[in-house]
């Protein structure tokens, strides 16, 4: 296995190599969050040095992207989280001041390579952009891989649960600290997701036919349906990280 690591946008990429890329990984409703998808085209715009791809012998094997933000170094001060982050990267630089923080946003490694560290080499990459982008800082707002199978839990309950030898229960949150990242604090508010009970019915697979709480698929936390309102709100919780 021979890694590099390039900005997304060097070079023209095969559809397929980057559809087998990005292929599996996210529940359909994360993709529907409007408040981030307002957002997002300008980022990624604006951004593009700060999305980057490994490569394995030149074939894309992970990719992941971050933004340069504002931050005092206080939790007090963090944004919400995932999608306050995107808003808060726009305000610094439509404000023509420089992001002093760099948040790792997303990574995502091909389905068929997981669980051998590209997470790792795709993190320390990112990380590694903070110095030539003047951020001295590096946080990440970390989706807990495991949280979906705990689903009641409160956030900031799961983010203290622990192996036996010490190490965060959570795979992801894990990888992070084996990297030198330390948990901030929960960040209940991350991304919030609303649509009708129709939407949240094809986005799920289920039916959703009474006003309540129900567990969904892949999420992290319940999904609150009201059917008098035809509405249903998800709100996802993630665990601030700090790299550096
Ligand atoms: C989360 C993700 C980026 C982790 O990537 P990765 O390269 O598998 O990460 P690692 O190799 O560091 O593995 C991390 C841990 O998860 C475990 N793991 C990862 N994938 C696994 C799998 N398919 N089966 C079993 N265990 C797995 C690893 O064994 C490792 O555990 P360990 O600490 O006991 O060694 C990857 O699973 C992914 O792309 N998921 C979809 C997108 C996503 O959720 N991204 C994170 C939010 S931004």
């Amino acid at each position: 296995m021979t890694l590099t690591t390039e900005p997304m946008h060097a070079r023209q990429r095969p559809p397929d190599r980057l559809a087998r890329l990005f292929d599996g990984g996210w529940p359909e409703f994360i993709h529907h969050d409007a408040e981030t998808d307002r957002y997002l085209g300008r980022v990624r715009e604006l951004f593009r040095d700060l999305e980057l791809v490994v490569l394995d012998d030149d074939v894309p094997v992970a990719a992941g992207w971050a933004v340069p933000l504002r931050w005092d170094g206080t939790v007090g001060d963090l944004p919400a989280g995932y999608t306050d982050s995107l808003a808060r990267a726009l305000r610094v630089h439509d404000a023509g001041e420089p992001g002093d923080t760099l948040a790792m946003l997303a990574v995502q490694v091909r389905s068929d390579v997981r669980g051998r560290g590209l997470a790792g080499a795709a993190l320390t990459a990112l990380r590694d952009l903070a110095g030539p982008t003047g951020c001295a800082r590096v946080i990440c707002p970390v989706r807990p891989t495991l949280k979906a199978r705990y689903p009641l839990t409160p956030i900031d309950r799961f983010a203290t649960w622990t192996r036996p030898d010490g190490e965060p229960l959570d795979p992801w949150i894990r990888t992070h600290t084996r990297l030198g990242a330390r948990i901030l604090a929960p960040a209940p508010r991350s991304q919030v997701i609303t649509g009708t009970v129709a939407e949240w019915e094809t986005w799920t697979g289920m039916v959703f036919p009474d006003t309540g709480d129900y567990v969904i698929p892949d999420g992290l936390t319940t999904l609150r349906v009201d059917v008098a309102a035809d509405t249903g709100v998800y709100v996802e919780p993630n665990v601030w990280l700090r790299h550096l």
